[in-house]
């Protein structure tokens, strides 16, 4: 099968499409032809090895020293069950599923082998492949914030998130939605269509005006995208008020109840898939090159292969 093999942290262009053996398929696994992929800010993290200070030590004895320890990367993946463990009973054959691996990472790759208790789950039924790859990334990550802040606890919240164009932005805009807040957004003005898109009304364009300097107090400020601080928000917090952000050393962590819900959402359409541009797996390396920039507007998505090559 072919995959991005990533010998080296550097540009994007260490990252190099080789054929590798494929992936067996354990007692416990299923073997899922991967569809679609995602690049996300995860991943060019790691293969660039962009954290600063003491983080850089430590992400190389979690990753690798020299090398990445795990060369094929990505982590999020949609495709089609092509074969089955003895021990699998939730999957079968032909299924459409959708998951996520984590620091397990490997799905650059036309095919992953995956525990079934691992963070996998059937597809919306309404998505195409790569809406279902743009989703777990940006929908955990979110989640697992909004849920710590306490969105859940408080009656119709005043929320405030920065940043809400990235991956992040747009599934915590969406969540807030979901949970019918008072939301307030901070975006470029170059996001601000699309959050009009998604239902935002109060958007605040950081390059037009000070967000700091709003009038509003909030009972949640979600920082998305790690460029702004709680010393620097704290006066716009009410009493009570939960500050959290990306850009700490919290990390989201991945469950497969939290995929199920995403899966629930999309179905409902309470949730919907935000892709900026969709590459050919063979342009990996433009892919990693965009999301390098910081600049997407929701997701970037790699389709592995035509469509049409499966359906059966
Ligand atoms: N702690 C965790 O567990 C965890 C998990 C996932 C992600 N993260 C981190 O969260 C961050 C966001 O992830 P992501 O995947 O959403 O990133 P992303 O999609 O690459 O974010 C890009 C978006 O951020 C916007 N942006 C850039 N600079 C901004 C600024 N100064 N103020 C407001 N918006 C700005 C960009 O739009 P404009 O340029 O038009 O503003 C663009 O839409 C990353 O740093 C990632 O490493 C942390």
């Amino acid at each position: 099968m072919k995959a991005a093999i990533c010998s080296q942290y550097g540009p994007p262009e260490v990252l190099q499409l080789q054929e590798v053996a494929m992936p067996l398929c354990k007692d416990n696994e299923i073997l899922v032809k991967i569809m679609a992929t995602a690049v996300n800010s995860g991943d060019v993290r790691v293969r660039g090895l962009v954290v600063s200070g003491f983080l850089k030590i430590v992400m190389r004895l979690v990753l690798g020293f020299f090398k990445p320890r795990r060369p094929i990367l990505g982590t999020v993946y949609a495709g089609i069950v092509v074969e089955t463990g003895k021990n699998i009973s939730q999957f079968k054959v032909d299924e459409k599923v959708f998951g996520i691996t984590g620091f397990k990472f490997g799905t650059y790759a036309e095919y992953i082998s995956v525990n079934e208790k691992s963070i996998v789950t059937h597809m919306p039924i309404n998505a195409s492949f790569e809406a279902a790859a743009s989703l777990p990334f940006g929908w955990h990550t979110a989640i697992h914030f909004l849920e710590r802040a306490g969105i859940e606890n408080v009656k119709k919240p005043k929320v405030l998130i920065y940043g809400s164009t990235g991956s992040v932005g747009v599934a915590a805009v969406q969540l807030a939605n979901y949970f019918n807040v008072a939301l307030t957004v901070v975006c470029s003005s170059e996001g601000r269509e699309l959050m009009r898109n998604l239902g935002v009304d109060n958007v605040i364009c950081y390059d037009l005006q000070d967000f700091t300097q709003t009038p509003q107090k909030f009972d949640i400020i979600f920082d998305a995208v790690g460029k702004t601080s709680k010393p620097v928000c704290k006066h716009l917090l009410n009493t009570g008020g939960n500050f959290v952000t990306v850009g700490g050393l919290d990390m989201a962590t991945e469950k497969v109840i939290h995929l199920q819900f995403i899966r629930q959402l999309f179905e409902k359409r309470k949730c919907r898939a935000i892709i900026d541009r969709v590459y050919p797996f063979s342009d990996i390396v433009a892919a990693h090159a965009y999301v390098d920039a910081g600049r997407k507007k929701g997701d970037v998505v790699v389709t592995m292969c035509e469509i049409d090559e499966v359906v059966k």
